[in-house]
């Protein structure tokens, strides 16, 4: 059977410039048809019309991945479009392959010309088949797409004449093995926000709040101007006299700009999205601006959503949200870092540091499996992880600790998440070449402390606050990486019934080391609550009162935290582990800055990149970065589901197969409450205050032939399947 390699990539034959083109299809049909299918794959972004029916509902088609090596085609059955005479239209856009900084000698497909791959196949009543694959006998023509780009927006002409078709041509020389069948959830329009506010600023700007920071774009009426221009800029955030700032976009210019054709219609980019939650107008007459016309679409990845927490705590309650709103704006296609400036990269530190509440917020697994198939396809010969995935950039730098520990942390967290142990098996090679990297990195075995590239504890307030990689030293953290992803290693490994005493014994020889060379030392000028908390949660120490002494002293001292991406994610987890949970409540309500309320306190909607993105005076950190929407900080969401809520996976029986509770009630919440889908069913853990002194309700639900221990007050409870309500004294936090 003929297959979507046997179409040829083709593009336009004649210089478009920027305008993006259109490539079409006629077919005709003489006999009754049982089923059609259209296959599609495009060198950029494609969108399909068959009779002007938009096929499928992918956005930003076929997904990103690291098209060198593995590019994605879709399946479409379009049986129910077809008519006697029909249309294919596909027109194509410039994708991410050109955005960032492509090294400037990397001769590859994902800095080559953008193009299209497509194949129907007409399988008719009578067992006879056509097959219509792209190739030099389909035509072109110029879209009103006149400039397309990811970062930059859209600007589209409806006064431009399309009519005219021009040749195609082929190319020959594309691997067809990149081809690969579609691997990750597709990314869809998701929900719909209307304009809630017209604003005038002070500088006289016209700008429309949709009330939430977002990624995707909006979809408004164009007025029946002919010949007018109508223009749109994207912002998340006002400045602190109220006008329109995009200075933290950077070189992104997020501007979608339309001319009239003198009919008024609906708009909506194709091949472009911003992250925002203003808008500012430019062209139009008071006449034009009607609310009810514009409307924010929110686009990410159609991932099914898991796991739901609330309390009684306003400030709380948003922060989750907030969490939310920030996985919502970077999962597209990718776990990218930002939606907004022109970067929107697969970071691989921020996809580790959130890969847990991710994956316990929204069911991730097919997500991230595609992504740590890129992951793998991107690992350089000497085991290293990049920096970014897709790494289309070809960084010259790799292998930073606590970023390419992504490799390993991740497929964990999916593992831990939904008991798949496929992951593991897919991963393990990929997984090993990095160990394999950090123990070939190293001054003497156990150690990775002779590797260059290391962002280190990124953005954390211990070297000031525009200082970008902490005060931590960045061997240590590297060094406690190696034992630590190492250990989640052995564990996944145990559990597909592979071999792992060479990694136990390098396990063995990472923690004496570490010991002598970090701990033990008898310094401590360069200690940093980071450098304490990797030392604890790690499992590093052989001294963990004095680790935590320091620890608790160090915030008691200043009163909050100071740690960045490395340290923050832990940090509450910590604080618990070693019986501090007060102190971690009292961080976690905190409003000043540095915290994690502040931003809420300034109205935030979306995590922040940095603790500091807005200050205290309401002026902005540097533009240089600072995004605000960012979700590494919101890896906190950890430990309102773990801690706060209390339900906790068991990685000897994971997807929730055994539950442990653990919930720590504070007065200061008055309740908490999570509930996570399983495939076993709904997992509940809820507490509430009564008002009546220490009155503390409690609610369990454990899911058919799941099992859970309950730890509550130095006690230890069993429980099957089932509900259980009980009312406890506990005097909490
Ligand atoms: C990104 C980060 C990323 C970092 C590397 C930034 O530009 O936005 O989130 O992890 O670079 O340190």
């Amino acid at each position: 059977m003929k297959t979507i390699k046997d179409a040829k990539f083709i593009r336009q034959a004649a210089d478009f410039g920027e305008i993006r083109p259109v490539f079409k299809k006629v077919i005709w049909l003489d006999k009754p048809v049982r089923k059609a299918t259209l296959f599609c794959s495009a060198l950029g972004y494609y969108e399909a019309y068959l009779n002007n029916q938009r096929v499928g509902k992918f956005i930003f088609a076929p997904g990103w991945t690291t098209y060198g090596k593995r590019l994605q085609y879709q399946e479409y059955n379009v049986t129910n479009l077809l008519e006697e005479c029909n249309t294919l239209d596909i027109a194509l856009g410039n994708g991410m392959r050109f955005h960032g900084n492509p090294h400037e000698n990397y001769e590859s497909i994902t800095s080559r010309e953008d193009a299209l791959i497509a194949a129907l196949v007409i399988e008719y009543e009578d067992g006879t088949e056509d097959f219509i694959p792209t190739d030099e006998t389909w035509k072109c023509s110029k879209s009103n797409i006149v400039y397309s780009h990811v970062y930059n927006g859209e600007t589209v002409d409806f006064t431009m004449n399309t009519d005219e078709e021009f040749p195609v041509k082929e190319l020959p020389d594309i691997n067809m093995d990149i081809l690969i069948e579609t691997e990750g959830e597709e990314v869809r329009e998701m929900t719909r926000l209307n304009a809630i506010e017209l604003i005038k600023t002070p500088k006289g700007e016209t700008v429309i709040d949709f009330g939430q920071n977002l990624t995707g774009y909006v979809e408004w009426n164009v007025p029946a101007k002919k010949g007018k221009e109508f223009k749109l800029y994207h912002a998340e955030i006002l400045d602190k006299d109220g006008n329109f700032y995009t200075e933290n976009l950077r070189g992104a210019k997020a501007q979608v700009s339309v001319i009239s054709d003198g009919v008024e219609r609906a708009y909506k980019p194709h091949f472009s999205f911003q992250g925002f939650r203003y808008i500012k107008l430019e062209g139009f007459e008071n006449e034009d601006i009607n609310l009810e016309n514009f409307t924010a679409v929110v686009v990410f990845s159609d991932m099914k959503r898991i796991g739901y927490f609330a309390c009684g705590n306003d400030l709380v309650q948003q922060l989750y949200e907030n969490i939310v709103w920030g996985l919502r704006g970077n999962f597209l296609d990718v776990p990218t870092d930002c939606p907004q400036r022109d970067e929107r990269l697969g970071w691989t530190g921020d996809a580790q540091v959130f890969a847990r509440t991710a994956s316990t917020t929204y069911r991730t697994d097919k997500f991230f499996r595609k992504w740590l198939h890129d992951l793998a396809a991107d690992q350089r010969e000497n085991g290293a992880i990049t920096d970014v995935c897709p790494d289309l950039q070809r960084w010259e730098s790799y292998g930073s600790s606590a970023w390419a520990d992504a490799s390993v942390i991740v497929p964990y967290q999916v593992y831990a998440a939904y008991g798949d142990k496929t992951i593991i098996e897919e991963q393990f090679e990929s997984m090993k070449k990095w160990i394999d990297f950090m123990e070939n990195n190293g001054t003497e075995k156990g150690l990775f402390d002779a590797h260059e590239h290391h962002f280190g504890d990124w953005l954390s307030l211990d070297a000031g606050n525009e200082a970008t990689g902490g005060l931590t030293d960045k061997n240590l953290i590297g060094s406690a990486y190696l034992a630590y992803s190492n250990a989640l290693f052995i564990k996944m490994g145990k559990a597909i019934g592979k071999d792992m005493s060479y990694y136990e014994d390098l396990y063995e020889h990472s923690i004496k080391a570490y010991r002598k060379k970090f701990l033990n030392t008898g310094k401590t000028e360069h200690e940093t609550q980071t450098s304490n908390v990797l030392a604890l949660h790690f499992n590093l120490t052989d001294n963990r009162e004095r680790e935590a002494e320091k620890l608790v002293k160090d915030i008691e001292a200043c009163g909050h935290l100071k740690t960045g991406f490395v340290g923050t994610p832990y940090l509450l987890h910590t604080l618990t582990e070693i019986g501090r949970a007060d102190l971690a409540y009292k961080l976690l309500l905190r409003k000043e800055f540095p915290s994690w309320l502040f931003p809420v306190t300034r109205g935030s909607t979306t995590m922040w990149e940095r603790w500091d993105g807005m200050k205290e005076d309401g002026s902005f950190a540097t533009p240089e970065m600072n995004s605000f929407n960012h979700y590494a900080y919101g890896s906190v969401g950890d430990w309102l589901y773990k801690t706060v809520a209390g339900i906790d996976y068991d990685i000897n029986e994971p997807g929730y197969k055994h539950i442990i509770f653990r919930p720590l009630p504070c007065k200061a919440l008055g309740y908490a409450k999570a509930r996570i889908i399983t495939d076993n069913g709904d997992i509940i853990s809820g507490w509430e205050y009564t008002g009546k002194g220490n009155e503390c309700k409690f609610t369990f639900t454990i899911p058919n032939g799941c099992h859970a221990t309950l730890y509550l007050d130095n006690e230890e409870y069993e429980f099957e399947s089932g509900t259980y309500d009980t009312v406890f004294e506990y005097e909490g936090i």
